[in-house]
């Protein structure tokens, strides 16, 4: 199955990530992700056997995520994969030391994921878009992260427009860390 882990967001964030994503939408076309799905990747693992699913949940079991802030406050265009994103100028450091942990984890219970690419906290709003002419003005958005999920992509047959839906399996709570 193919699996990945995110940040999933809350409705209030949700709501708020919809707009600028029809505001981006407006400023380049493309096709707009559908609300349901938008989410942060932390670790993307892709397919992984059934067999070895308690091993990807146990390697999760073992880090502890603490509830910081994000303000996702800057929005991004790559023209390399024609993506624009929504992202956060200034990244946690407990939210950065978090996905090390993750993936520190996962490397350490040999499970593979794609990790060429590094950390960019950026939620996917339009893909296959033309370049803006300039970035839309977008109110900043503050999510409180409180916790991970673990992800199943579903790949919708083509007979219903095809696409995929974003399953989630399982989730770990954020804990304040006591002094
Ligand atoms: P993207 O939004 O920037 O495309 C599910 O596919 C999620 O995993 C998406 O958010 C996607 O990021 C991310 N992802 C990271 N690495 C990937 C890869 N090698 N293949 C597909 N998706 C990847």
């Amino acid at each position: 199955m193919r699996l990945f882990f995110a940040l999933w967001p809350d409705d209030t964030v949700r709501a708020k990530l919809a707009r600028w994503s029809r505001d981006f939408h407006d400023a380049c076309g493309g096709r707009p992700t559908r609300p349901e799905n938008m989410h942060i990747t932390l670790a993307f693992l892709g397919d992984v056997e059934e067999a070895r699913v308690a091993d990807v949940e146990r390697a999760a079991d073992s880090v502890a995520p603490v509830p910081v802030s994000l303000v996702l406050d800057q929005p991004g265009y790559w023209k390399h994969n024609r993506i624009a994103w929504a992202g956060a100028s200034a990244v946690p450091r407990e939210l950065e030391a978090f996905v090390a942990d993750l993936r520190g984890a996962l490397l350490r219970a040999g499970i593979a994921f794609d990790d060429n690419k590094g950390f960019v906290s950026h939620v996917t709003l339009v893909r296959n878009a033309r370049p803006p002419r300039a970035m839309p003005e977008l109110p900043p958005i503050e999510w409180r992260l409180d916790g991970f999920a673990l992800v199943q992509t579903v790949l919708l047959p083509s007979s219903s427009g095809g696409g995929s839906r974003y399953e989630i399996r399982r989730t770990w709570k954020a804990q304040s860390r006591s002094r």
